[in-house]
C-alpha cells in the first residue's frame, strides 16, 4: 500500500475512502462492501485498464459520448444486472471517466432501489471531480443531467496508471477542472507532482461534500466557472466532435467569472490576470469560442437549473467564492463582449 494516499469522504455511516496513487487499483477488493459476492463492471471499449475485484464479475460495455448518458442505457444496464443475477448486496463497479461513473452510479442507485457502487476513475476529470461526491445523472433531450440521484459510492480508486493512455483533449478537459480547484481553495497546485495534485483536489472536494452533500449551500463553490460552461454546452459550442470538452468550457467560465467579479467590484483587476495566467498555462481557452452569441448565452444562463430564474453566478469576493444572485444583465453582456464574442 506504500505510496498510496487514502482520503476520507466523511458522511457518517455512508463515509468512504478514495485511494490515490499509482497501483491503487490493486486495492480495489478492500473497498468493496463486505457482503458483495458478485460485481457488475460497467465500462467502455477502449478503456484498457482491467481490474480484478476479487469476487466473481461480469463486464458490460456502454458507448461513448453524451448521447449514451440516457435512460435507455440505464434500462440496458438494469437488464444486464438482471441477467447476471446481481443482488442488492452485490456491487456495481464504474470503470471509466465521468460518463461511465455517472451512469454506473445512477444504475446502482436504481437497481433494487439502491445497490452499492465503487468507482475506478480513469480520466483526470473523473479522478478529481466526477467520481467523488455521489452526484449521478443522465441527460434528456431537454437538457444535460436532468434526471439523476445522489448516490454515494462505497469507495473510489484514482489510479494514476490509468491516465497513461488518456488522449490529449481529455487531459486538457481535466486540467480545466483542476484550474477551478486552484481558485476555490487548493493552494500551490502548480508546484505539486500529479499524485499530490489529484489528492489535493480530492481532499477539497471530500471536505465540501461532507459539509453539504446535496448542494444546498457550500457545495455551490464546486460550480465555480460552470454557469458559462453549461451555457456553452447548451448552445452546442462544447462537447461535440472537434468542439470544446467540458473542462475547456469550464476554463473559459473561470476567466469569465473573474472578469465579472472584477466588473462588479468584488475583486481587483489582478484576479483577472491570475485566472488568465493559470488557464493559459494549461493551454486552455481564455476567450469565447467563435460563433458564441452573448444574448443567447445570457438566456441560457438565466435558465441554468441552479439560477432560480435570475442571473446567478459563483463569484469570488471579499468573503471568498460564493453564490451571487441578481447580477444585472448589462454587466454580464459587457463581460461576454470583452471576451471576444
Ligand atoms: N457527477 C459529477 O459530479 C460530475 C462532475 C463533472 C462531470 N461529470 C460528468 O462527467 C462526464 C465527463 O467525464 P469525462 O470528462 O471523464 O469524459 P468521458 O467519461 O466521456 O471520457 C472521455 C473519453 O475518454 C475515454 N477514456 C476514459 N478513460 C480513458 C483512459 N484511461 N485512457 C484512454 N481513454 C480513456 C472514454 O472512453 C471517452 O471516450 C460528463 O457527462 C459530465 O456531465 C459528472
Amino acid at each position: 500500500m506504500s505510496g498510496l494516499e487514502r482520503l476520507r469522504v466523511g458522511l457518517g455511516e455512508r463515509s468512504y475512502d478514495v485511494l490515490v496513487g499509482r497501483g491503487a487499483k490493486n486495492e480495489l477488493h478492500g473497498l468493496l462492501p463486505p457482503g458483495a459476492r458478485r460485481a457488475a463492471v460497467v465500462t467502455q471499449e477502449g478503456i484498457d485498464f482491467p481490474v480484478e475485484p476479487g469476487v466473481d464479475f461480469e463486464v458490460v460495455t456502454i458507448g461513448r459520448g453524451e448521447a449514451e448518458k440516457s435512460l435507455a442505457t440505464i434500462e440496458r444496464l438494469g437488464r444486464f444486472f438482471a441477467r447476471i443475477g446481481l443482488s442488492r448486496s452485490d456491487v456495481v463497479i464504474g470503470l471509466g471517466g465521468g460518463l461511465v461513473t455517472d451512469l454506473a452510479g445512477f444504475a446502482a442507485a436504481c437497481w433494487h432501489r439502491g445497490t452499492p457502487v465503487v468507482h475506478v476513475a480513469t480520466t483526470l476529470l473523473a479522478q478529481i471531480d466526477a467520481a467523488i461526491g455521489g452526484k449521478t445523472a443522465v441527460n434528456l433531450p431537454e437538457g444535460k443531467n436532468l434526471m439523476g440521484a445522489f448516490w454515494q459510492p462505497a469507495g473510489v480508486v484514482c489510479d494514476l496508471d490509468a491516465l497513461d493512455t488518456l488522449p490529449e483533449a481529455e487531459w486538457r478537459s481535466g486540467l480545466g477542472e483542476m484550474a477551478k480547484y486552484a481558485f476555490i481553495g487548493v493552494d500551490g497546485l502548480a508546484e505539486m507532482e500529479l499524485a499530490a495534485q489529484v489528492a489535493a483536489c480530492v481532499s477539497l472536494k471530500a471536505r465540501v461534500v461532507s459539509e453539504d452533500e446535496t448542494e444546498s449551500g457550500r457545495r455551490a463553490v464546486l460550480n465555480y466557472g460552470h454557469t458559462l460552461a453549461h451555457a456553452l454546452e447548451a448552445a452546442g459550442l462544447a462537447e461535440g466532435e472537434g468542439q470544446l470538452r467540458h473542462g475547456e468550457a469550464v476554463a473559459t467560465g473561470l476567466v469569465f467569472a473573474a472578469r465579472l467579479a472584477a466588473r462588479l467590484g468584488r475583486v481587483g483587476p489582478e484576479a483577472i490576470e491570475r485566472h488568465v495566467a493559470l488557464v493559459s498555462s494549461y493551454g486552455l481557452p481564455v476567450a469565447l469560442p467563435r460563433g458564441a452569441d452573448p444574448a443567447a448565452l445570457v438566456e441560457l444562463m438565466r435558465r441554468d437549473k441552479k439560477a432560480r430564474g435570475d442571473l446567478s453566478f459563483v463569484l469570488d469576493g471579499p468573503r471568498g467564492v460564493e453564490l451571487v444572485g441578481g447580477v444585472p444583465e448589462q454587466e454580464v453582456l459587457a463581460v461576454l463582449e470583452e471576451m471576444g464574442a
